[in-house]
């Protein structure tokens, strides 16, 4: 029989590759999703992609009843990867509440529950947001989490918080937690990918609409940081990549009796990129020309911060493994079908 996984926020960016990639190793998969931030449509590309479709349950998890009914309508469950949140960082400033409110209460209500219904582990999103701008590149596991600069960052800090000290008391679960870098690009297939609503405020999908035609022109927000091309620098990941770290993750926590009932992995290729360095390889990719312009700083960014991403390569066996060029150009034919 299949092991049972549910994927909360699984019609989203990440969740929808990681259901592929989690059909592909053999799991059966229950993916709740309240549609905030994707539509259902998102089923029919992973059925495509893998001729499997997902079961799907429409609700949300800041409702206990709504995952009770959940948990006692598909039972046997035994993992849960939880992507959903609210995610948006400026967002997050103006609406402190609802960030807390969503994240929070979504991760407390499965870890009430997954005891009650003998769900043995948890993978966790988390972020490299909680290093805050580290002392020094690139970063391990080790590092100190710094104060938070905004209501959504915080709420991983606090989540991280939360599931170490539910084990810590002695519940009956394990967790692992993922700290993602950027994560970039789309399925190769082009049957999934992100999907952001209105204007962008990430750089990959604002950069794919400005080849498109969508927006005008890129701003690069500063070129006067102390960087090599003066933008700044993040460690990208292709999507792909980060979504078969959970499947690895997940197998680790419930084949293994001997790992430690939390482990934190950084999911990083190891490489800083500047946005210069990005937006040339996405020309190179795909031969097409991004209009852009120097502008100013962006409030609250960071000016540089990769992954020093060993634990993950050598305790998971998981590597990094597509080149960025690659993941450019299907990030390229991914808006190209969206905006046809
Ligand atoms: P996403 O918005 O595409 O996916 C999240 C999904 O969760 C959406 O489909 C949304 O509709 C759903 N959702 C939100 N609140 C819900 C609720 N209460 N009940 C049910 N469904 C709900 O985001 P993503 O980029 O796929 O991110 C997934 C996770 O990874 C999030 O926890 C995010 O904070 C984390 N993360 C993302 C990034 C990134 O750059 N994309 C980086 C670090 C961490
Ligand atoms: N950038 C531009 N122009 C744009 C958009 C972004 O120059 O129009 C630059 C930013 O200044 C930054 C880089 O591109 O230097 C990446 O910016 P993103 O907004 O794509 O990503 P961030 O690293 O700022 O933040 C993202 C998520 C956070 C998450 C963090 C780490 O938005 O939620 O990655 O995972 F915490």
């Amino acid at each position: 029989m299949k092991t049972k996984i549910l994927v909360t926020g699984g019609t989203g960016y990440i969740g929808s590759h990681t259901v592929v990639e989690l059909q592909n190793a053999g799991y059966e998969v229950v993916i709740i999703d309240n549609l905030s931030n994707s539509n259902i449509g998102v089923l029919d590309g992973i059925n495509k992609i893998t001729g499997i479709r997902p079961v799907f349950v429409e609700g949300d998890c800041t409702d206990i009843n709504t995952l009770r009914k959940l948990f006692d309508e598909n039972p046997g469950i035994k993992g849960i990867i939880n992507f959903a949140a609210s995610k948006a960082v400026g967002e997050s400033v103006q609406k402190p509440l609802l960030y807390y409110k969503n994240n929070l209460n979504t991760l407390i209500n499965l870890l009430e529950l997954m005891p009650e219904y003998g769900v043995k582990g948890i993978v966790f999103s988390s972020s490299c947001t909680v290093y805050g701008e580290p002392d020094h590149n690139p970063i391990n596991e080790g590092a100190p989490i710094k104060p938070a600069t905004s209501p959504y960052g915080n709420t991983k800090q606090i989540s991280e918080e939360i599931i170490e000290d539910y084990i810590r008391s002695g519940a009956p679960i394990k967790s692992i937690l993922l700290r993602y870098f950027n994560p970039i690009g789309a399925h190769p297939s082009a049957e999934i990918g992100e999907l952001p609503l209105g204007v962008p405020q990430n750089l990959v999908p604002y950069l794919t609409q400005t080849a498109a035609g969508i927006r005008k022109e890129l701003t690069v927000f500063g070129d006067d940081y102390n960087t090599p091309d003066g933008s700044c620098i993040r460690d990208y990941i292709d999507v792909v990549d980060l979504a078969k770290a959970h499947v690895i993750a997940m197998k680790r926590m419930l084949d293994n009796n001997d790992t430690d009932s939390v482990e934190i992995f950084n999911l990083g290729t190891g490489r800083g990129l500047s946005v210069l360095e990005l937006i040339a390889s996405f020309e190179r990719a795909t031969g097409v020309k991004v209009p852009h312009k120097i502008g100013n700083r962006r409030e609250g960014d960071i000016e540089k911060i990769w992954a020093d991403p060993k634990k993950a390569n050598e305790v998971l066996g998981w590597k990094a493994e597509v080149p960025v060029d690659e993941t450019m150009k299907n990030a390229w034919t991914w808006q190209q079908k969206i905006s046809k």
